[in-house]
């Protein structure tokens, strides 16, 4: 699925509108980032929406992210007095936890609910979060349904459904969806590495160049270990140019081919086949 939208201001107005729209007739929110760019993948905008609304953070993804992150990323949640989990919306690790949160944070709305008398009344949640990030299939993980497929074009009206979970949650099915933000490089970069925008700011080439740097950096010995070549020494095209003989991309006169090891590494890096790797820490926040 690519990101075929430009966040024109107009669309990101509408956007907000409609999410403001969906948000008040919820008690609370999911708002849905990825593991291993929490920061990157989170847009700020969100405050400014949610403002007091019980709201739980979910580190989608965090069966591709490194486990230590994930904690670590945890614990900074934890410090900052936000409600946070772990989540695997693929496989739906992490439901029972996701579920007992949400009654955890809505424990004083339903409470005023008992006091006045209204029985029964379900606990709707919504899920809000940037393009690709996991929304539809969080929904379908919820639901135990296949198929609801929102598209990541703005301002879609449609009508809302309210989709019962277990207990007595309510989940609304058309998700909110949050443009990401583009101001710094590197999150653009980020986003483009996790396949949030497929490829749209840089070419694959310097994209997977990029990606190359970054691993040298942050976890050579994965990368090492998974193209079985050396690195010592060598530049960030020389290493792509390793990985690229290693994997039989070569074309005529012994060339490497540049294109097939950029989607090799790019490919890879985003199934998580070249391990479990989180690009940003908390302690850099
Ligand atoms: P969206 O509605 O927020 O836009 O995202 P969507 O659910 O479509 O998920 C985007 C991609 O991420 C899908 O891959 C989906 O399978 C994958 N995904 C979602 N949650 C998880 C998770 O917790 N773990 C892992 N490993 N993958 C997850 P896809 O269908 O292959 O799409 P694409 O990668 O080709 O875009």
């Amino acid at each position: 699925m690519s990101m075929n939208i430009n966040w024109y201001p107009g669309h990101m107005k509408k956007t907000r509108e409609s999410i403001e729209k969906n948000l008040s007739l919820v008690d609370v929110v999911f708002e849905l980032i990825d593991a291993r760019i929490p920061y990157s993948s989170q847009n700020p905008i969100i405050d400014g929406i949610v403002g007091n609304k019980p709201r739980i953070i979910i580190l989608n993804k965090a069966d591709l992210a490194d486990s230590n992150s994930n904690k670590m990323w945890q614990e900074y949640y934890i410090k900052k007095g936000v409600s946070s989990i772990l989540f695997d919306a693929l496989s739906g690790k992490g439901v029972d936890k996701l579920l007992s949160l949400a009654n955890e944070v809505t424990l004083e709305k339903r409470q005023s609910y008992e006091k006045r008398g209204v029985i029964n009344r379900p606990i709707r949640a919504m899920i809000i979060g940037i393009p690709n990030v996991g929304k539809s299939t969080l929904i379908n993980t919820l639901s135990g349904k296949k198929g609801t497929k929102t598209g990541n074009r703005p301002g879609i009206t449609r009508t809302n459904q309210w989709i019962k979970i277990r207990g007595s949650l309510e989940l609304l099915d058309t998700p909110g969806i949050l443009w990401p933000k583009f101001e710094e490089e590197i999150v653009g970069l980020n986003l483009a590495f996790t396949g949030a925008i497929k490829d749209e700011i840089l070419d694959r080439e310097t994209l997977a160049l990029k990606l190359i740097e970054v691993l040298i950096r942050t976890s050579s010995d994965l990368m090492v270990k998974r193209y079985d070549i050396d690195i010592k020494g060598k530049s960030t095209i020389q290493v792509m140019e390793s990985i690229g003989e290693r994997r039989g991309c070569i074309i005529r006169g012994g060339e490497i081919d540049y294109t097939k090891v950029s989607n090799i590494i790019l490919d890879e890096f985003r199934k998580g086949i070249i391990g479990k790797i989180t690009l940003e820490q908390p302690e850099n926040r």
